[in-house]
């Protein structure tokens, strides 16, 4: 399959969405405090999407996944599945993941929580993570390379003696969640497919304090550090325009 290019009305319905996953993480951003369980957070979310935005949560049953977030916490590194019994407490470093449906488009976007009072070094690891997306979100224009962003990305993590997941990457979305291209958070500058006005996808760094290697849980979907050292990741979706990226899935809490 061709990689899409969206055309400016497609991407007004990829903005409507990216709009609506953003303010997802928004509205759930007071939840996030010690006590709540990851259960609890996704109901929250689903019930915001389906009655309040009238939209559709693309995780439930997306590949058999049951949940409307991903909630990842500490050492795992993306696709924790919320549950009733995981309770937030003081300290941990939390990701939520939601992917929104409008009117058939998809948004989809990340963000870290840092429960009560974090360690320094975990509190360093969320800024660093969102330095890599954003570093990465600046070098997309027309004529640049997808190896560019990884090139940034990886740059910056390994700049700071972390290192980047190389099993999971961001992708093209649209009408469809995960389509081409694959971005990954790693690589060459000038490598990889040319960037194009009209594509959207997702950048999506996955950021390791110890080692890049990962396992999934026997629940199928869990995956962690191999070490048990903690990740973070921050996930934006972006339309290519003229002049560079533009952020769909942009919050107002940043610039
Ligand atoms: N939102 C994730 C991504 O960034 C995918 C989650 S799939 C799920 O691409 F099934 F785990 F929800
Ligand atoms: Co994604
Ligand atoms: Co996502």
């Amino acid at each position: 399959m061709k990689i899409s290019i969206k055309n400016s009305k497609e991407i007004e319905k990829m903005r409507v969405a990216g709009k609506l996953a953003a303010e997802v993480l928004e509205m759930i951003t007071p939840y996030v405090t010690p006590g709540i369980s990851t259960g609890e957070l996704d109901k929250v979310c689903f019930n915001h999407i389906v009655n309040t935005q009238n939209a559709i949560p693309a995780n439930v049953g997306y590949r058999g996944y049951e949940k409307t977030i991903c909630s990842s916490i500490n050492q795992v590194i993306c696709h924790g599945i919320p549950d009733d019994n995981r309770i937030l407490k003081e300290g941990d470093i939390l990701n939520i993941d939601v992917t929104v449906i409008k009117d058939g488009w998809h948004g989809d976007t990340s963000k870290m929580f840092l429960v009560g009072k974090c360690a320094p070094h975990n509190e360093r690891l969320v800024k660093i993570t969102q330095e890599c997306l954003y570093k990465g979100i600046e070098v997309v224009k027309p004529g640049a390379y997808l190896g560019d962003i990884g090139y940034a990305i990886q740059q910056h993590a390994e700049k700071n003696y972390y290192s980047v997941v190389e099993e999971y990457c961001g992708h093209g979305i649209g009408n469809v969640y995960h389509e081409e291209p694959q971005i990954l958070h790693y690589g060459k500058e000038g490598k990889g497919i040319k960037i194009e006005e009209g594509m959207c996808f997702t950048i999506e760094p996955m950021i390791n304090q110890g080692a890049k290697y990962c396992k999934t849980l026997k629940d199928g979907w869990t995956v962690e550090t191999r070490d048990g050292r903690n990740s973070a990741q921050w996930e934006h979706t972006i339309a290519v325009q003229k002049n560079g990226a533009e952020i769909l899935t942009k919050r107002s809490e940043e610039i």
